[in-house]
């Protein structure tokens, strides 16, 4: 583009407010009419009140081309999909019969257009070179090349409004950790889908979600990668984080298909079955608390990476051949990771799950860097698997949280009281949180 390239209409010759109808007419059929452009941004000027700005971009889902809307007013960021091009014409004849000083911005590979419409109603029109022999842009494909799960569909929206993302869409230094996490985390979710189909929507449940990034990573991701319809269900004991994962999937506009609910997996209820359980680093006994929920709700898989726990560190005893271990802090805490760990999975074995340990993602990314994946299907109760819990439990003469909170479960096969279990056990993770 160069100055050359600028037109100043007289006055008179516009319309004070409205677009020039040869300029909306360009813009129309170069939208709607042509797959070379990348992407159309609205930019107001409006005093006092801060910039909005509105942008539509072609994009590739599933082998089928969409556009995506995004929103920017008074800093908040709202995206929603556009699929029809009946959808397409309607949004942008509204961006069209905006009015006021504002700008359009056309990036295309046959020449950029920009205007500009000035407080006094003057329009300014600059043109872009066309890229000679430039083939015409698809659509980012979304899902053509299989990379992270968060490069897999256009999560910029996503990103940036989780903080996540910088304005420019580049990851943040500081959340890098967090970025690789979710991604790490949507890998271990893509392979615990069912295999089949189900006509009702896939259930998942979030247990210490936070400020959502993974909640809203997995419904964006499961929805638009994966084609699934998915309710989801966000639970953190922090009304002050629920109410702005609440905002966020608003924005995000996907608050028909994500609810987060200010409540305590110590005593919170679910009135769904959960097809899939996830929990990335529930604070402490939170892990335990989410686990017993799982069992309790019979939620078919469950994911949970644990986050630090501190109830069997307090419990191991340094004395006799221990103490040369356990005198040593960072050595007892890591031997109550691993011993926790260990008591969880055996316990969700008795109670008929599938069981495995996996590191999800690389130790640069969080130390907290295992996952427990259980499955729902084995029968409950295996003598050797009660045998083996028993023995690890008195060998170290500890009784882990979670056998406590599914004590009215695990009775008939530890002997323990059925009665008291669940009330005695959320007090007891309550306190010792
Ligand atoms: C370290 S944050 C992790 C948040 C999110 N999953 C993530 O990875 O970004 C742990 C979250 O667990 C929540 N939490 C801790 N104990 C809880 C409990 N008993 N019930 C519900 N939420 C709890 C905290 O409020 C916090 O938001």
């Amino acid at each position: 583009m160069t100055s050359d390239d600028l037109q100043f209409p007289q006055d008179g010759e516009v319309s004070r407010t409205a677009l020039d109808e040869a300029l909306q007419a360009e813009f129309r059929q170069r939208i709607l009419e042509t797959t070379d452009w990348q992407r159309f941004t609205l930019a107001r000027h409006r005093r006092g009140r801060g910039a909005g700005r509105e942008s539509l971009r072609p994009l590739m889902i599933r082998d089928a081309v969409c556009w995506q809307l995004e929103r920017v007013d008074a800093g908040r960021t709202t995206v929603s999909n556009i699929a029809t091009i009946t959808e397409l014409t309607e949004a942008l004849e509204r961006l069209l019969q905006e009015t006021g000083p504002r700008e359009y911005h056309l990036q295309s590979t046959s020449g950029d257009l920009h205007v500009r419409v000035t407080r006094k109603g003057r329009t300014l029109v600059a043109r872009g070179q066309a890229q000679t022999g430039a083939a015409p842009v698809a659509p980012p494909p979304h899902d053509r090349v299989k990379r992270q799960p968060l490069t897999q569909f256009d999560a910029t929206a996503l990103l940036r409004i989780t903080g996540i993302g910088d304005a420019h869409g580049g990851i943040r230094a500081s959340m890098r950790g967090k970025y690789d996490q979710i991604n790490a985390f949507l890998r271990e979710l893509e392979t615990a889908l069912p295999d089949k189909p189900s006509e009702r929507p896939l259930e998942i449940v979030d247990c210490g979600s936070g400020l959502a990034y993974l909640t809203l990573a997995a419904t964006i991701y499961l929805q638009q990668v994966h084609g699934l319809d998915v309710r989801v269900h966000g639970i953190d004991r922090n009304a002050t984080l629920v109410g702005k994962a609440n905002a966020l999937a608003r924005d995000l506009d996907l608050a028909d298909k994500v609810t987060f609910i200010a409540a305590d997996l110590a005593d919170c209820t679910l009135d769904v079955r959960p097809d899939l359980l996830l929990s990335l680093h529930a604070c402490d006994a939170a892990t335990d608390l989410a686990l017993a929920r799982g069992v309790e709700w019979g939620a078919a898989t469950m994911l949970v990476a644990p986050c630090c726990q501190h109830d069997l560190q307090r419990q191991l005893r340094d004395s006799g051949p221990m103490r040369a271990l356990l005198r040593h802090n960072i050595l007892r805490e890591r031997q109550a990771d691993l011993l926790t760990d260990a008591f969880r999975a055996q316990l969700l074995r008795m109670l008929g799950y599938r069981v495995r340990i996996v590191e999800f993602v690389a130790p640069e990314a969080t130390a907290r860097n295992l996952l427990l994946r259980a499955t729902a299907g084995l029968a409950r109760g295996q003598g050797m698997v009660v045998e083996e819990y028993l023995a690890l439990r008195d060998f170290w003469r500890v009784t882990p949280i979670l056998e406590e909170l599914l004590a009215p479960r695990l009775g008939t096969y530890l002997g323990t009281p059925a009665a008291s279990g669940a009330e005695h056990a959320r007090g007891t993770a309550n306190g010792r949180e």
